[in-house]
């Protein structure tokens, strides 16, 4: 089958592209507003984009309260989200008022960034603390805006919970990340291998 998506007629009961471009790691996103308000949502528009300086991204579908703090405050945090913690993340994306602090919501703990004023999720076994470099609205192939607002940061902390180091590695295998899919549906990871890069023959 083709669709083409100024159409989107693809026939089908729902929407695939969300399930073509997956599985998309998950960025619990922390963040403060200027007036201390707490925030926590997960996002799957999410992911590292370099790393010399590291640097990730998140996408905001809307402007969001996410959105709002980072353009207020200039930081945010981002915790990873394990299969244990998966309610609790799911608990965390309620469409809550501005006011509502979703870590109190979820039940988690809000740990303060050790670098930036930001909290991230105390139970998580990694986090990352951000400093944000851009925020973009995002543009169509004609150049008009859209309602799509990408925000970057880079990445100028990282927390580690012991539990997860195995031989000197951060192991998923222990730290059980959750992807988001298509629909409604996550999956965890499969079982890890390694594939060494093709070496140029002289
Ligand atoms: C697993 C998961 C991933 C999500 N990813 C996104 C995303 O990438 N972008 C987005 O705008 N909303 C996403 N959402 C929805 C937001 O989490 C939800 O709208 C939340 O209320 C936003 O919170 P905020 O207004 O406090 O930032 C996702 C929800 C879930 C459960």
């Amino acid at each position: 089958m083709f669709y083409d998506t100024e159409t989107n007629a693809h026939g089908l009961a729902h929407d695939p592209f969300k399930a073509i471009v997956a599985p998309r790691p998950i960025g619990w996103i922390g963040t403060k507003g200027r007036d201390g308000n707490r925030n926590l949502s997960p996002y799957s528009f999410f992911n590292a984009v370099g790393d010399r300086p590291k640097l990730v991204m998140f996408s905001s579908s809307g402007r969001k309260d996410s959105l709002r703090n980072v353009e207020e405050t200039g930081v945010f945090t981002a915790s990873f989200v394990s299969r244990t913690l998966l309610d609790r993340m799911n608990a965390s994306s309620a469409p809550v008022s501005y006011e509502t602090d979703e870590f109190d919501l979820a039940g988690l703990t809000a740990a303060p960034g050790r670098l930036i004023d930001a909290p991230y999720v105390g139970e998580a076994v990694a986090a990352l603390e951000c400093r944000v470099t851009q925020v973009m609205t995002l543009a169509d192939m004609h150049g008009a805006p859209t309602d799509s607002h990408a925000v970057f940061g880079q990445v100028v902390g990282i927390h580690i919970d012991q539990s997860s180091i195995r031989n000197g590695r951060f192991d998923l295998a222990i730290a059980d990340p959750i992807m988001r899919l298509g629909y409604m549906d996550y999956a965890g990871i499969g079982p890890v291998f390694e594939l060494q890069r093709p070496r140029i023959k002289s």
